[in-house]
This record gives structure tokens, sequence and C-alpha cells, in this order.
């Protein structure tokens, strides 16, 4: 059986972890097939965006799928956690916007891997956290350095060291997420902010998480200069003209990723 379901909607793709009956946990086929896609989708330009979610309305993902954990040694832990941290380091740096459809609780790599999207809609009923601390270990997927960059090192000590959860309202108010609709209009409401997006020049889209995503870690001149050094990319492109001509001509651009 696929771990993933798969859905085409033009330049949108939607991504249904398929293994509801273990809520969505992640497990080795899971991570190798993920791994595969994102090579799909990163090396071609068709997908512009992608509506990551889980099967079923309990779940997103509960992290880690702890009965193939269980039965793993030391070494095949560490193997797969390399494996991990490298494909959600390509979910990040790929051009392509991946937004998270939050439609129930998602815990320790559930959570991680909401945190390498670049947005996240929850439904009203999730939960997420980083319950690692229970479990004898602390998040292995990045959970600490980018949760700490999200919402900043007080609010994600708060979660991390007491591995607590926190629903909707509390996670948006720490802006966790970016949104929080009804469990029925959760992927429908990913689909809507992924169609504004895909609307857009994709070059610039692509320019703008680029200069946001890695400007990040530098100090506020660097950072200028490599949003000035990302705007050189959009301001050579034809898409810019074309949207100056749309607004002049009074018609929605038409543009072509060049
Ligand atoms: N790994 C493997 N199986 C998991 C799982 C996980 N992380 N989370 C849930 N499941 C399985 C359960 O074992 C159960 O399987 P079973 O029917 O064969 O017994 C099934 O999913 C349903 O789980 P259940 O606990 O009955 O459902 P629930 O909806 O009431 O609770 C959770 C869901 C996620 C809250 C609970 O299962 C849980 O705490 N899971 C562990 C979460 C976790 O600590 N993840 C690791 C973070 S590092």
């Amino acid at each position: 059986m696929s771990e993933f379901k798969i859905d085409a909607l033009e330049s949108l793709e939607i991504w249904t972890i398929n293994g509801e009956a273990r809520r969505n946990s992640i497990n080795r086929g899971m991570v190798e097939e993920l791994e595969k896609m994102l090579e799909r989708v990163c090396s071609t330009r068709n997908v512009r965006a992608v509506v990551l979610t889980g099967a079923g309305e309990k779940a997103f993902c509960a992290g880690a799928d702890l009965k193939e954990r269980a039965k793993m040694s030391e070494a095949e832990v560490r193997a797969f956690l390399t494996t991990l941290r490298r494909l959600l380091r390509s979910l990040e740096a790929c051009d392509c916007v991946f937004i998270a459809a939050i439609n129930g609780l998602a815990l320790g790599g559930g959570t991680e891997i909401a945190l390498c999207c670049d947005l996240r809609v929850a439904s009203s009923t999730a939960e997420l956290g980083l319950p690692e601390v229970k479990l004898g270990i602390i998040p292995g997927g990045g959970g600490t350095q980018r949760l700490a960059r999200l919402i900043g090192p007080a609010r994600a000590k708060d979660l991390i060291l007491t591995g607590r959860r926190v629903g909707a309202a509390e996670a948006l108010n720490l802006g966790l997420i970016n949104r929080v609709v009804p469990p029925a209009a959760v992927v429908g409401a990913a689909v809507e902010l992924a169609s504004q997006i895909t609307a857009n020049a994709p070059l610039a889209v692509a320019a703008a998480k680029r200069a946001v995503d890695l400007g990040l870690d530098l100090n506020l001149d660097a950072g200028l200069a490599l949003e000035h050094q990302q705007y050189e990319v959009v301001l050579n492109s034809e898409d810019r003209l074309e949207g100056l001509r749309a607004f002049v001509e009074k018609r929605a651009p038409r543009f072509q990723g060049r």
C-alpha cells in the first residue's frame, strides 16, 4: 500500500498521509516515499504548491511510529533520523510552497513536519506538541531549532520542556499556526491559501521564500544584501514585465515562470 494519497489540482497537489490506523505516524516506508515525492516536485516546476495533510479526522501525524521504533536498534534509529532530517531540509529548501493542513493531532515529528512547511492551517480541533521529553528523548527532526526560530526561545521552551500539547487557539496566539478553520474546512482552506500563492509569479514566490528563510540567520545588513540578490533574480524576469503590462492593460497577469 502506498504511504501517501496524491491528488493533483492544476499547479498544486494534496499529499495525504495514508496511515489513519496508526494515526499517520512516521515509518520508514513513509520517509522513503516522501523523499521520492520531494525529489519529483523540487526538480520540476510543474507543481508550485503542496498541501500536506493526514488521513482521517483524529491525527495529522502522531510523530514517529513508536511500534516500528521499538524494534529498531540504536544504529537503525540514527540512520532513520539522518534520512528524516535530510528530507525535512530539502522540503524547506524547495522552490515549491508547502502548506500543512493540520487536520487533528500533530505530535513530535508531526509538529516537526508542520514546522518545515511554509504555512500552517489547522482544524479548530487540532492539537500540536513536542512531547519527546516524556519519552526520554528530545525532538530529533529539528523541532528545538525551528520552533524557537518561529515563536521565540521562551515560548518554545514552554512547549518543549513540558512536552504539553496546545490547542489550535493557543497555537494561533503563539504564532505557531497561521489560520484556524472548522474541521471539515481544513484542506479546502489550505488549498485556497495555496491557490492565492500559485496565482502569483512563480520566480517571485520562490525568491521571496528564499529571502525570508535564508535571511533569518543573518544580521540585518547581510539579510538586506540577500534580499537585493533575490530581487535581481526577478528584476531580470519576463514575468516582471508581464506584471507591469497586465496592470496597464487592466487584466490579470499571465505568468510563465520566466
Ligand atoms: N506510533 C505508532 N502507532 C501509533 C502512534 C504512534 N506514534 N500513535 C498512535 N498509534 C496507534 C495506536 O497504537 C493505536 O493502534 P492499535 O489500534 O493497534 O492499538 C492506534 O494508533 C490508535 O491510537 P489510540 O491511542 O487508540 O487513539 P487515540 O486517537 O485515542 O490517541 C494519540 C491518539 C496519538 C494521542 C495516542 O495514540 C498517542 O499518544 N500516541 C503516541 C504519540 C507520541 O508520543 N508520538 C511520539 C512523539 S515523539
